[in-house]
Formats: structure tokens, sequence, C-alpha cells
């Protein structure tokens, strides 16, 4: 490890030994101590590409610990109540399972399970963990995308991982300026009407496909790749061919579906309304290489460097700057936040903008060195928000470690 990144890890580490939790053989990380003490899906696959740098053990052990409560649909929730959490004043919602929630979160499994295997070629912890990631993208495939149309549908905004974002206010009856209580109470009854429906969402699917969320189709087609990838390293071409088909559908329908004018934009309903709200989400397909290069060059001179939409003094806003949800303290309203960073920063060094991603990449260490590990960042002022010691924002060490190379 590079020296510069010495000091990063001594305090990436220290995040990681705070927020450790066991139960029985299983060992896992929580987001937050104070804000954060269960589980959760996708914070868990962060964690898992932050520890391969300096705990490869306790990286399978935090995917090993997700698994572990696969149903067997195939469903992974995204949300774990260890049976052993007690007296946590975070509200417990009940889902209609004793031990999880009934929703999802991006699948992040495959890439998080590649990460690994990238680092240490550990073959037996791939075959572990492939059928756990085959029966989850069987799952998302099946059960939420009724029609087949290669693009699966969320429920609830909570199951992309920005639970306020502003894609989802139309969804919600919600204007785009609101109050951050009148959102949550909207997201909770949905969650009760799923209770009394007996949480089968498949009814809610066939009757509406609801979001079809940009991130969390362009996440799911990375995913396939990575299945993709892993399969073949375990000589199963048939399963390699099965996943690379559904990710080439999956791409072709994102541009059938979701592009207008050189841009991706979440649906809403069975007719594929486009929600044209500016989130960073436009930038998301960056990730998955689903934007042709003079579209990548036009998002990129048009919205990433624009100061009156995403160009802010801490980069990358998750709302632009320019849309009247913009709220740079409102948690997914406009803050900005490590994942997405990491994520853009990755979709940029695809397209070879290694200047633009380098931006991203200091300026979030920047903010790390600034206000510590903190859940968001206002967008001009660098300010920490939200919860503390919070465990992905140590995906800078990923881009730091990725931008030695
Ligand atoms: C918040 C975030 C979600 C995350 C969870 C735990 O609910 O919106 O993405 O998984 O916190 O960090």
């Amino acid at each position: 490890m590079p020296n510069a990144n010495a000091e990063l890890l001594k305090n990436v580490k220290q995040v990681f030994k705070d927020n450790q939790r066991s139960f029985e053989h299983f060992n896992y990380t929580v987001p937050s101590p104070d804000s954060y003490p269960y589980q959760w899906f996708w914070d868990s696959c962060f964690h898992a590409i932050i520890l391969s740098h300096f705990d490869i053990k306790r990286a399978k052990a935090e995917l090993r610990s997700l698994i572990k409560w696969q149903w067997s649909s195939g469903m992974m929730p995204h949300m774990i109540y260890w049976p052993n959490i007690k007296n946590t004043s975070f509200p417990k919602i009940q889902w209609g399972k004793r031990h999880t929630s009934s929703l999802i979160q991006p699948p992040l499994l495959a890439y998080a399970t590649w990460r690994i295997f990238l680092k240490d070629n550990d073959r037996d912890f791939v075959r572990e963990m492939l059928p756990h990631i085959h029966r989850l993208h069987g799952f998302l495939l099946r059960q939420r995308d009724p029609r087949r149309h290669c693009l699966i549908g969320l429920v609830h905004p909570d199951e992309s991982g920005e639970d306020n974002s502003p894609r989802f206010d139309k969804a919600l009856g919600l204007p785009p300026e609101q109050q951050l209580d009148e959102n949550f109470r909207r997201r909770l009854k949905l969650i009760r009407n799923f209770r009394q429906g007996r949480f089968v969402v498949k009814r809610r699917m066939d009757k509406a496909h609801w979001v079809r969320d940009v991130p969390v189709n362009a996440i799911l087609v990375e995913d396939l790749r990575c299945e993709a990838r892993l399969a073949e390293a375990m000589d199963d071409l048939e399963g390699a061919a099965w996943a690379l088909r559904h990710a080439t559908c999956s791409r072709k329908a994102m541009r059938t579906y979701m592009l207008e004018d050189g841009i991706m934009w979440s649906t809403l309903g069975l007719d594929y309304k486009l929600i044209k709200v500016k989130t960073w989400a436009i930038f998301a397909p960056l990730m998955a290489e689903l934007y042709t290069q003079e579209e990548a060059g036009h998002l990129v001179d048009n919205y990433l460097l624009n100061e009156k939409e995403f160009a802010t003094r801490y980069p990358v806003p998750t709302v632009s700057v320019s849309e009247k949800s913009f709220d740079p303290t409102g948690f997914w309203r406009g803050p900005t936040w490590m994942a997405t960073n990491w994520f853009i920063y990755q979709g940029l060094m695809r397209y070879g903008f290694s200047r633009e991603a380098d931006k991203i990449r200091t300026s979030s260490l920047e903010l790390i060195k600034k206000s510590g590990f903190r859940e968001q960042f206002h967008p001009m002022s660098g300010v920490g928000m939200g919860a503390h010691n919070f465990t992905w924002s140590g995906l800078v060490l990923d881009m730091m470690e990725d931008g030695e190379k």
C-alpha cells in the first residue's frame, strides 16, 4: 500500500474495528454504531470491497453474513436484524418476517465477490457464493420483471438505497419542495399497505411495475457481468452465457425505454413514463458502460462539469442544483455521498475521463480529511452531515488505491 494512503488506511481500519459485530460464527459490519445498528445489504457489499484491501478474510465474512439470510425464493433482504441486537432506538418496522426486511437493495453481490476474487483467486469462495448470486439474479429477473422486458422494477423508494430521492416524488404523489417527515410518512404508508397485502410484491409489479430505476438496473447489468466472469472462472460456461444474455438484454432495454436526448431517466408505471429529474442517477450508467462515448462526453461537459448543474465546490451533489427539489441538507436530495461518488468515479474511468475522475477522487478525500467519515456532506461547504463513523465512506480508500495503480 503506497505511503500516501497509509494515514487513510489507518483511519478506515479504525472505523471497521469500531463497527464490527458478530453473532455466533458470523461477522458483519454496521453502517454506523449510533445511527444504523443493524446490517444493510448494499452497505455490506461496499464494506466487503473496502475490506478486500486489508482484511480479505473479513471481506468474505461480510458477504457470508448476507447470504445466510437469503430467502428460498432467492430474494436478499435489505436489512438484517441480527437476533442479538437489542436496546436500540432505531425504528423496527414490521416486515412480516422475524429477522429481516422484505425489500431489496441494489444488487452488488456478484460485484463484491468478483473484487474479492481478483485479490486472492480463492476458487472455493467463488464456488460457495455463485449459487446465491445466481438465485438472487434469478429472483430479480423473475419477480421484478413480470413481463420479461429485461428491466427490474422497485416497489418502494428505499429499494434504490436512496430513500427520499426526488426520483420517487411523483410515484409518492409529493411535490419537489417537501418536508422530510411527510416523505417518511408516505414511505411508511407504503410498507403498511404491503403488510396488509402480506408482502406479495408481485401483485404490485403485475399491476404497475412502479419505478424502474436507472442506477438499480445499471448495477444489475454490471452485477450480471460479474456473475458471468465468476462462472467462467469456475468453467461454468452455460452459467456465464445465461448471465451475459440477461446483461445484454437489460442494456438494450435501458437504451430503449430510458434514453432520451442522450440521458437515461428512471421510469414510472406500466407505460414507462420518464421521470425527468436530474439526480446523480444520470451518471450511473457510466459504470456499466451503457452510454456511447459521445453520450458520455456530452453528460460530462454539460452536466458533471457545469456549475449550474453538478459542479459544486464538493461534488457530486446527489441532485442537480438546478432542480426545484435540490436541498443541500436534504439527505438524498442534494448532499454528496461517498457511494455515489465512487460509482461516478468508476464510470468516468471506464470512458477514459481520468482527469475528471481524479477530481472526484481528490475532492472525496478532501471531504474525509475535513469532516471525517460522515454519512453525507454539504456539496458547497463540505460540512459533514448525518451518521458519524459511517463505514461506507471508506470507499474513498478504494478510489485512492485504484488511482495509485
Ligand atoms: C439509509 C440509506 C441506505 C443505507 C442505510 C444504511 O437508509 O438511505 O442507502 O443502506 O441508510 O446505511
